[in-house]
């Protein structure tokens, strides 16, 4: 059907006739003359249809923006080179113009951005824009590099079941049922998780596989309710034989993808290291600012809030010292508390010291002189910086100073430019459920701990640590890992500690303690998330722009129309009555 495509013919091709095929980018008419350009997947050439050409002009006067067209002509030098463009020194002399599919008015031009929900609506239109096309083409170039690392070492590339029984990794599962088996269902996978670890029991010894994981959670920039995980799985090894390898495969697709170096060896740092020092567990060390404790300075303050979080063993009370914040006005301060309270805040308390020295606090009045002296000396605070603070439990104190920290890293343009990568290892084994009174896994089930004996194990569950590790990239969770259990009595050990009793285990994880007592050889692995990665390298905030159809926040795909109402016909014969909206 054509010759060339439109974005490679150059002035090697002067003289010679050609055969583009393309969309209407634009089209210019004038009284002599109508430029056209074209556009297909690798650029825009200049197509000339002059007045002198009858029929012609008539054809190229008519065209509208995203028809589909198909020209011949002869390739000539053009009188006003553009070297902004790779074909900027050449144009098409059309000699015949065919309209292959003329397009109605479009709801939005390739050249807008006209917000979110159209452009998912018409996302066909949307993913012809040069911009998207180059953050898909990211994500491909990524797949492929990571795909060509992996076979040239000797992993295999195993598919694993997508009607599955529920893979437990913290989320809600999607059902399917199950027409063969009234009332049953099938889940779709969260991970290839338990089907990665068999295959390192059936003798596969290095497992990849670029996995579709489906999660019913609340979907942010950073997750979708379907994402695409590498999956990988290792046999015989420790934490550091698969944390060598995946370093050495991220830094090395980095490289190939996007030209970026990242720091050799990764940083490393334990989990409660992060959490103190950043209030977060995948830390941005672009931004230099650090929370730090103060806890024995304000156990002795008049302020109620401070004290009894000091005095609690499982509270924490820290400071943010923002050097040059007291520019920050009282409604910009109040911002900052209503952003904490998103994170679980009661209040956020400040210093604001001007630059000449005088201080704004709502909880001065709550210290006498030296020991407020001592409290600003110890956070480092000067004229010109203001200082947040935050009391409560650990937890919830360190997740919304990470956020305050976040945010003024923005706000204060204190995010340096680059990449910073890191592991962050040590994670707690369990957290308590409050509302459930029960341990959760941190990572999942199937994570080792630290302690090789159960009974250390048992005795100490609170603050056992586990076997896994995070890779983070500039904030990002960009990959999640650990070395798994092997041994049946510690996996049924660690169910019992997750209260999911003896029973409750065999029916659902029996096939996996079964394989674990068959000759299970020690394990893991890690999963990265490659949306989150291909859009880091595509330059962009949200993993939405590095999947071709992906789900609004409200999760629906709004070009589709999913999800929708199945006829009853259609239910009934999956055995699935739908109960009223409660
Ligand atoms: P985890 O749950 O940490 O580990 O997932 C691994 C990585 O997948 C990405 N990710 C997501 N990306 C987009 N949308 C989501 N909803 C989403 N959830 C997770 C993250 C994350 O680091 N089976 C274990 C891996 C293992 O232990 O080997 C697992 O799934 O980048
Ligand atoms: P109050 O005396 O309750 O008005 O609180 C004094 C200051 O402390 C206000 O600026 C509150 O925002 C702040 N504050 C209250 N609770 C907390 C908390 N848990 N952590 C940090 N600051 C708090």
């Amino acid at each position: 059907m054509r010759t060339h495509y439109c974005g490679l013919i150059d002035e090697a091709l002067i003289g010679e006739t050609v055969t583009l095929c393309g969309w209407v980018n634009t089209n210019r008419v004038q009284s002599h003359v109508v430029f056209t350009d074209l556009r297909d997947h690798e650029g825009v050439a200049q197509v000339v249809v002059d007045s002198d050409m009858g029929a012609l002009f008539q054809v190229a006067s008519a065209l509208s923006v995203e028809s589909c067209v198909r020209v011949t002509g002869t390739v000539r030098a053009r009188q006003s080179v553009n070297d902004k463009i790779r074909t900027g020194r050449v144009e098409v002399l059309a000699a015949e113009i065919e309209v292959l599919n003329k397009a109605e008015p479009l709801p939005f031009h390739a050249h807008e951005n006209p917000g979110e929900e159209t452009r998912l609506k018409y996302r066909y239109l949307d993913l012809r824009r040069p911009e998207m096309q180059r953050m898909q083409r990211t994500r491909i170039r990524l797949v492929q590099a990571l795909r060509r690392w992996l076979d040239a070492r000797g992993f295999q590339d195993i598919e694993t079941p997508i009607l599955t029984k529920a893979t437990p990794e913290g989320a809600r599962d999607f059902l399917v049922p199950a027409r063969m088996h009234p009332g049953e269902f099938y889940a779709l996978p969260q991970s290839p998780q338990l089907f990665k670890q068999i295959l390192m029991v059936a003798g596969f010894d290095r497992y990849y596989q670029i996995a579709r994981c489906f999660r019913d959670e609340a979907l942010r920039a950073d997750r979708q309710l379907e994402f695409t995980q590498l999956d990988m799985e290792f046999a015989w090894v420790r934490e550091r034989d698969v944390q060598d390898a995946v370093e050495g495969m991220i830094r090395a697709v980095f490289k190939e993808v996007v030209d970026v170096d990242l720091a050799e060896p990764f940083p490393r740092m334990t989990w409660a290291e992060a959490m103190r020092r950043y209030g977060s567990d995948k830390p941005d060390l672009r931004i230099d600012l650090e929370l730090v404790d103060v806890a024995e300075q304000v156990a002795d303050s008049g302020f109620s809030v401070f004290a009894a979080a000091a005095a609690d063993a499982d509270g924490r009370v820290c400071a943010l010292r923002i050097p040059g914040g007291a520019s920050l006005s009282r409604k910009q301060i109040d911002e900052y508390a209503a952003h904490a309270a998103k994170f679980g805040a009661k209040g956020l308390a400040y210093v604001k010291i001007s630059e000449a020295g005088e201080v704004a606090s709502p909880i001065q009045k709550f210290f006498d002189e030296a020991r407020f002296a001592a409290l600003l000396r110890h956070v480092g605070a000067g004229n010109g910086d203001l200082v947040f603070f935050g009391a409560g439990k650990y937890a919830t104190v360190s997740d919304f100073m990470g956020a305050v920290r976040l945010k003024a890293g923005r706000d204060f343009g204190r995010v340096a430019e680059g990449w910073k990568p890191l592991w962050v290892t040590d994670f707690p084994m369990f957290e308590w459920d409050e509302e459930a009174q029960r341990y959760v896994a941190l990572h999942h089930p199937f994570t080792a701990p630290a302690v090789d004996d159960i009974d250390d194990l048992r005795a100490n569950a609170r603050s056992a640590v586990s076997r896994g590790y995070d890779m983070v990239l500039n904030g990002n969770e960009i990959g999640g890992g650990s070395i798994r259990i092997h041994r049946p009595e510690m996996q049924s050990a660690v169910f019992e500690l997750l209260g999911i009793g003896a029973e409750e285990a065999e029916a659902k994880f029996g096939f996996l303690l079964d394989a674990l007592k068959y000759g299970a050889p020690p394990h893991g692995g890690i999963a990265f998330g490659i949306d989150r990665i291909a859009a880091l390298m595509a330059g962009t905030d949200s993993i939405r722009d590095v999947i071709a159809f992906p789900k609004t926040t409200s999760a629906q795909c709004l070009m589709t129309g999913a999800p929708s109402p199945i006829a009853d016909a259609q239910l009934a014969e999956v055995h699935v009555a739908v109960r009223a909206r409660d």
